[in-house]
């Protein structure tokens, strides 16, 4: 049997090549998530249950990449989440949430909470407007049975469905409210502005958007059960692209769930994988798909490689299905093994068209789960989603489960980690992006195709590693 190498990303540097670049403005980081799905920065966060659910989509997708929400929920809950990315940033709400006059404010306040909603239109028969409930009517309310007619503002400042972001901000300005329901003739709710969407379009000019101005939002599915109907769900609560999702996607369970979904829904935008092969890929690509997730064991949190010796280093991955990508005209994302933005420079030279990231976006405020404390320090789980913790949260979840089951029947692929607190996800993608940019300056290129065609690798001895690494005290 002949050997072949396989690399990663510590095994090799990108050259220096001349570049006319003079800020890192200049550099276009747009690229195609799929075969029809443009973003503008090629990050993804993972669909994992401690990186991405709503919060971090929101984000993601206010910096120009995209989120997938994780397919570890009931189908409401993902469904959920998805409503809500679609809310938050588009600027009208089609299908705003409604409350009747004779509900209690007690139920006001707690279907607000559970939409993640600041305020509630009050809806009479016909889903005719009669008024408008916001956290400020509700707050000192001590008597919460009271019905929400009686706390509910009735003179309502409404517009007409067809209004510009421009004319309602200066409606919403000169009656100084946040809230404004969109009706028509007959008094019928058809929409509604609120004064925080119209702020985000004016401060995310690089978010990425559906047709109707709404972030972009991808949602993960497995290959058995309810992924059919769990599909058809996301799809109607707007997602724009589902990601078929499991450990070996060079399968025949992952080949058929994706013919099955692109029979069943033929205009759904579909990624799947993972795979880490030419074959693997192609194979994907014959059973439809419109984008190959790569990546077999590289992810920080994975034991695959351990457990079962199978993988390939995430670089050559990369560069093998990213050709048969290529010959196709099918983006291929490199999933797993990401630490820096050097990693996914190189992951974007090698032919990756994106980017999926999760251990870096994890332990964030925008990533889901509480902050612990230990020893003074803050830290957030990040866990494999094949790990013992998150199989046992899941089969906790469903009918028949015992605490007297076999632990010993599960065999784990995943670990968990306490990762430190890290604020904000939005200083961590700065950097990222940040570092992405000057990677393409340093290859002389202004765009992602662009330093797709100059990259030259140059593979390096563990000397040359070493020497990468800041050495100033060794
Ligand atoms: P990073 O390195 O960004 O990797 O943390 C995230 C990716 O890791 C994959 N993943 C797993 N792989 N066992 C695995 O072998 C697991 O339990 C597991 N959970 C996540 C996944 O592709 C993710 O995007």
């Amino acid at each position: 049997m002949e050997f072949r190498e396989g690399l990663t990303f510590d095994d090799v540097l990108l050259v220096p090549k001349y570049s006319d670049i003079t800020s890192r403005s200049q550099v276009d980081l747009g690229t195609r998530l799929s075969r029809n799905i443009s973003i503008n920065m090629p990050l993804i966060s993972a669909n994992m249950d401690t990186v991405t659910e709503s919060a971090m989509a929101v984000t993601m997708a206010r910096e120009g990449g995209i989120g997938i929400i994780h397919r570890f929920l009931t189908m409401q809950e993902q469904v959920d989440e998805v409503l809500k990315v679609k809310r938050s940033g588009s600027v009208v709400i089609e299908n705003p949430y409604t409350i009747s006059p004779e509900q209690t404010v007690h139920d006001a306040a707690a279907y607000a909470e559970d939409k993640g909603v600041s305020g509630l239109l009050v809806a009479g028969p016909d889903s005719k407007l009669v008024g408008i409930l916001t956290e400020r009517d509700m707050e000192f309310e001590e008597d919460t049975s009271r019905p929400v007619r009686d706390l509910m503002t009735k003179d309502v400042v409404t517009a007409g469905p067809d209004i510009g972001p421009g004319e309602a901000r200066r409606l919403m300005h000169k009656n100084r409210i946040e809230k404004l329901p969109l009706v028509d003739g007959s008094g019928t709710i058809r929409g509604l502005i609120t004064s925080k969407d119209i702020t985000d379009l004016e401060n995310y000019p690089g978010a990425s958007k559906d047709s109707k101005g709404r972030p972009l939002v991808g949602a993960a599915v497995g290959v058995k059960d309810d992924f059919m109907e769990r599909t058809d769900m996301l799809l109607g609560a707007g997602a724009d692209v589902i990601v078929v999702d499991i450990a070996h996607g060079h399968s025949e369970n992952a080949l058929s769930a994706v013919r099955h979904i692109k029979k069943g829904f033929p205009s759904c935008e579909l990624i799947a994988g993972n795979v880490a092969t030419a074959r693997g890929a192609e194979d994907l690509i014959k059973a439809g798909v419109d984008a190959v997730k790569t990546g077999v064991g590289s992810g920080s949190i994975c034991i695959t490689r351990v457990v079962t010796g199978s993988g390939v280093p995430q670089l050559t991955a990369v560069m093998d299905c990213a050709k048969v990508g290529r010959d196709n005209d099918i983006p291929v994302i490199s999933d797993g093994g990401t630490r820096t933005s050097g990693d996914a420079t190189k992951a974007l030279a090698a032919g990756a068209s994106s980017v999926m990231v999760g251990s870096m976006l994890g332990g964030t405020d925008e990533s889901p789960g509480s902050v612990l404390t230990k020893n003074g320090k803050r830290f957030k789980v990040y866990r494999g989603m094949a790990s013992l913790g998150a199989s046992l949260g899941r089969r906790s979840k469903s009918p028949g489960f015992s605490m007297d089951d076999d632990l010993n029947d599960y065999v784990a692929e995943g670990v968990e980690a306490m990762v430190p607190y890290k604020g904000s996800v939005n200083d961590i993608l700065k950097q990222l992006t940040g570092g992405i940019r000057s990677g393409l300056s340093y290859c002389g290129a202004h765009t992602i195709p662009q330093m797709q065609k100059n990259a030259e690798f140059i593979k390096m001895s563990g000397a040359g590693f070493a020497e990468s690494q800041p050495h100033v005290f060794s």
